[in-house]
């Protein structure tokens, strides 16, 4: 029999993606998402692309009765723990919110899942948790030194989690994933970033932009000590950090790594600027973006780049999609989004 694996926030934009990579390795996803930033229409959609009924519950983390019931019910070996809020603007203005959303949610799921038995924990975490630094590439090594409430939670869930697997009568293993910035959709174009909110990140701005929900792209600040002026990051396709999870929880499961804690980047190591993404997009598009320069962006930094490396070596996993591709699957999910009335006003 499959095992199965627990996917908190499984309907959102990376869990989608991380459901469709268990099934074609051979697990079998269980489902739970409150919906708070999902579409009710992602769970059918993904029944359509893996061509199974997938298990899906509607429990808050934060109930952990609720948790306890369900892995009764459904026992799992292992957990991918993505559910969470994810705006750094907001989690300033609501502080209590993200931390008792993010790390209190965490902690009822950890202490769940532990008491159901253990096993292979994967943590979604981010760059963020490595703040303002002025470093070519970032290593697991460097200082974990967030700057905003949301950047704080991950990286209070990234210690929360190492604290319990590290404690004596601990069932369970943890991995902490630092996605560097997630990005593109899956090449059927039947799943993709589908914020209900307005989105904040530069790829989905730039998709408003181009199908003319947005009038205009501002490129926040083009004094940055970068090549061309404006902000470096390590965009990373969405299929390639699904399948580094997939990776990650095989390792875990066969009790591949010495230690019972390990955070590992995921990013490809390639920079590339603000404006390098909008002239991809304007490469696919074959026209032109209209976009103005504006100041910063408060909070953002010049470069943030991952050195990749101890995931290629611990995971045996890489990057293997570059930007064409990222940008090209991103327009094609919003043609197919577009076309099903997904981004209608009230939808
Ligand atoms: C942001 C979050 C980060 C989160 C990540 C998730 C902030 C400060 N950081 O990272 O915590 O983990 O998203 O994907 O919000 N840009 C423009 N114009 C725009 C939008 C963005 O020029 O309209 C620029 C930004 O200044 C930056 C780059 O595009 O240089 C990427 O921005 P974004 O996609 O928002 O990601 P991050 O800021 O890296």
């Amino acid at each position: 029999m499959a095992n199965k694996i627990l996917v908190t926030g499984g309907l959102g934009y990376i869990g989608s993606h991380c459901v469709v990579a268990l099934c074609e390795a051979g697990y079998e996803p269980v489902i739970v998402d409150n919906h708070s930033n999902a579409r009710a229409s992602v769970l059918e959609r993904l029944e359509r692309l893996t061509g199974r009924e997938l298990s899906c519950f509607d429990i808050d983390i934060r109930n952990r009765a609720g948790l306890e019931t369900l892995l009764q019910r459904e026992p799992c070996q292992g957990l991918i723990h993505l559910a969470a809020f994810k705006a750094v603007g907001e989690s300033v203005a609501q502080p209590l919110r993200y931390y008792d959303n993010n790390v209190g949610g965490s902690v009822s799921l950890f202490d769940a899942f532990d008491a159901a038995g253990g096993g292979a924990i994967v943590f979604s975490s981010s760059a963020t948790v490595y703040g303002d630094v002025e470093a070519k590439s970032l290593h697991e090594n460097m200082p974990v030194q967030p700057t905003n409430p949301y950047g704080q939670t991950k990286a209070m869930i990234e210690q929360v989690l190492a604290d319990m697997v590290r404690a004596r009568d601990a069932r369970s293993r943890g991995l902490a994933l630092r996605y560097f910035n997630p990005a593109g959709a899956h090449d059927s174009a039947i799943i993709g970033e589908d914020p209900k909110d307005a989105p904040n990140n530069l790829f989905p701005i730039i998709v408003q932009v181009a199908v003319g929900q947005r009038e205009r792209l501002t490129i926040f600040g083009e004094d940055y000590d970068t090549p061309d002026g404006t902000g470096v990051r390590d965009y990373i396709h969405v299929v390639d950090l699904a399948q580094a999870h997939v990776k990650a929880l095989t390792v875990l499961l066969s009790g591949g790594f010495d230690a019972p804690f390990t955070a590992l980047n995921l990013g490809t190591g390639t920079p590339y600027s603000v404006r390098e993404v909008i002239a991809a997009f304007e490469a696919e598009l074959s026209r032109k973006l209209p976009q103005t320069m504006g100041e910063r962006r408060p909070g953002d930094v010049a470069t943030l780049v991952a050195d990749p490396s101890a995931a290629m070596a611990q995971l045996g996993w890489r990057a293997e999609r570059g930007l064409e591709a990222m940008v090209r699957d991103a327009w094609r999910w919003a043609g197919a989004a577009r076309q099903w009335g997904l981004w209608d006003e009230d939808t």
